[in-house]
Order: C-alpha cells, then sequence, then structure tokens
C-alpha cells in the first residue's frame, strides 16, 4: 500500500554527504570519477561502477590511496544489463546498508556522429542503451529500495545541455538520449514528491566549457553485437582536440575548457541541496528555453543548443 507520503515539510532540506553512501555509475573516468573524488573528500563512502575493468581498477585504487580503502568499493557494472544492476545495488545495500545519494552518470556518444538519416540502427541502440536504458534500469533497481529505506536520498541523473535544454544538430542521437533522460527524471521527481519515503530526484547538466573526458573515445566500450555495420554511412565522432580545433573556429576564440573539479563540486553539492536542476550558467539555459517557447509558439523550428558558443 503506498499512502500520500510525507508531506513537503516533513522531507530533510538536504542530505548529509559525510557520512553517507553514494553509487556512481561511469565512475571510472571524467566525470564519474570527478565525483566520486569530491564525494570521497566529504566524507561520503562510495561504490564507483563503470563497464571498463581496468579504468576501473585503476581509478579505484588510486582513490583508495588518497582517501582509504575502507570508503571505496568497485564493482564491475553494465547499466544496461539489469542482472548486472541489481547485483551493484546488491552489493551496496549488502557492504553498506544504504544508497544516499545515487549519480546515474554512466553515458555514451552514439558513435555515428553527421546527419541524422545516417544514423544506423546500432548507433540508437548502443546510445539509448546507456544513456537511456542504463538510467532506467538504475532507477528500477535502485529506488525502490531507497524509498524502503525511509531515509533522505537522492537520485542524480546526468543529462546533457544538449538535448536536455536544446539538440545540437550534429548529435541527434546523443540528444534525443538526452532530452528523454531529462523528461524522465522530471516524472520521476514529479511522482517522488508524493510517494512513502524521502527520495527526491535532480537532473544535472554538466557545463562551465568544453569538457575533456573520455567521451570522445566513447567506442572504446561499444558491444561487439552493436557495432556499426555500413561502411560509409555518416562519420566516426570527433576527438577531444577535433572539437575545440571546430568551436575555435566557429568563435574565433578559443572556447572555455570545464574544470572537472569544479564540476564535481556543482554536482555534490546539488545532489546535497536537493535542487532539482544541478548545473552553472542556467541563466543562459532559460534565455535559449525563452527564444524556443517564442518561436514554438509562433509555429517555428526552436534555435539549437551551439557548443561552446
Ligand atoms: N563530456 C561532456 O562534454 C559532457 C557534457 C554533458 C554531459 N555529459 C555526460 O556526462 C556523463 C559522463 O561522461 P564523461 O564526459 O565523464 O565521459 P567518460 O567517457 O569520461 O565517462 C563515462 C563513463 O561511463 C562508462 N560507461 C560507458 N558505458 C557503460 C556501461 N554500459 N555501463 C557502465 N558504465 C559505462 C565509461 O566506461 C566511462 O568511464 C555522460 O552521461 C555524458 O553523456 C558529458
Amino acid at each position: 500500500m503506498t499512502g500520500p507520503g510525507p508531506v513537503a515539510e516533513e522531507r530533510a532540506e538536504r542530505i548529509e554527504v559525510d557520512g553517507s553512501t553514494a553509487v556512481v555509475t561511469g565512475a571510472a573516468s571524467g566525470i564519474g570519477r570527478a565525483i566520486s573524488g569530491d564525494l570521497l573528500a566529504r566524507g561520503a563512502t562510495v561504490v564507483l561502477a563503470d563497464v571498463e575493468s581496468d579504468a576501473l581498477e585503476r581509478t579505484v585504487g588510486e582513490l583508495a590511496a588518497d582517501h582509504g580503502a575502507d570508503h571505496v568499493l568497485g564493482v564491475r557494472t553494465d547499466v544496461t544489463d539489469e542482472t548486472s544492476v541489481h547485483d551493484l545495488a546488491e552489493r551496496t545495500y549488502t557492504g553498506f546498508g544504504s544508497c544516499d545519494l545515487l549519480f546515474l552518470n554512466a553515458g555514451v556518444t552514439s558513435g555515428g556522429g553527421g546527419l541524422p538519416w545516417q544514423q544506423e540502427p546500432n548507433d540508437w541502440r548502443w546510445c539509448f542503451g546507456v544513456n537511456v536504458f542504463g538510467v532506467a534500469i538504475g532507477v528500477s533497481e535502485f529506488v525502490p529500495r531507497m524509498l524502503a529505506a525511509g531515509t533522505p536520498a537522492q537520485v542524480v541523473v546526468t543529462s546533457s545541455k544538449d538535448g536536455g535544454i536544446a539538440p545540437v544538430a550534429t548529435a541527434s542521437v546523443y540528444a534525443a538520449s538526452k532530452a528523454a533522460i531529462t523528461c524522465f527524471t522530471e516524472a520521476l521527481q514529479l511522482n517522488l514528491r508524493t510517494a512513502d519515503g524521502d527520495v527526491g530526484a535532480s537532473v544535472f547538466y554538466p557545463s562551465g566549457g568544453l569538457i575533456d573526458s573520455g567521451l570522445y573515445t566513447a567506442a572504446r566500450n561499444r558491444p561487439d553485437h552493436l557495432q556499426r555495420r555500413g561502411a560509409g554511412t555518416g562519420r566516426s565522432g570527433w576527438t577531444f582536440d577535433q572539437l575545440v580545433e571546430q568551436v575555435t573556429r566557429a568563435r574565433g576564440t578559443p572556447p572555455p575548457i570545464a574544470d572537472l573539479g569544479q564540476l564535481a563540486r556543482t554536482a555534490v553539492d546539488g545532489a546535497s541541496e536537493r535542487r532539482f536542476v544541478i548545473g552553472t550558467e542556467l541563466d543562459q539555459s532559460a534565455e535559449l528555453l525563452h527564444r524556443r517557447a517564442d518561436a514554438i509558439g509562433r509555429g517555428e523550428l526552436p534555435p539549437a543548443h551551439q557548443l561552446g558558443i
């Protein structure tokens, strides 16, 4: 039986990071690794989940050396596979008894780049498998346990302004996946507000400049059965350096590069403060959304998101 749940004022205003247990998917590299390091520095115990075994082992070893092995656990996890995510949840609850902060952060590009009609079904399957089903499975495995625990807990979904706010024209599949999880996270929070328990959801928009992470080599984790089949359809994605070059040419000046440590602090602060939208330069996103709404109101194509501009 689910009742109407605690009224808003009975819900905790914040979640203390110190002493909490956090789970981070896509934690072996980039943003997830930075979030894990920030959580550990603030006194959390962190379960790092990632599909890339070697990178995960390396990251766990380095973070354990810095913060103590008792507070770091690595669990090789494929977020597209419900058995694997079920095992992650079991190991988290068996080992530490709770999950107070859940960062559903694992993500990939579609690998296809290029024009929407050059995307292959396998580009969609891989990208939506990780970015959309990965979030859906994480929510299905963890949220019922988090609600049942009755303690304050927060789920943070890493979306992207590319798709979550407006598409970058050359990233159609990726943008569509991020639009999907932004919408899903909003629906999740609408329902959590009235559910029994004290779980909240947040959507995180990494920003602060171009982000030098492993996203540009995401294909390193693309499974064999989801490889592109056709030759010469679309192009492979940009490397980070190519992207910087491209954006510099469009802007006439080099773009800012995001500070991963600052990005992680923003994510963890936002989770702890239980903000629904976590990010920086949100005023710029709002301005773009106003222009998009006006265009839609006129029945016209809304303006797109421009990377690094
Ligand atoms: N880099 C950017 O510019 C940017 C901007 C906005 C949003 N994001 C989002 O941030 C998140 C983190 O990306 P990043 O930029 O740190 O890239 P990254 O490649 O450095 O990190 C992503 C991690 O996800 C892992 N992963 C991939 N497939 C997985 C699977 N099936 N199961 C479990 N783990 C898997 C990878 O091994 C990797 O460690 C992603 O959701 C990405 O879409 C990135």
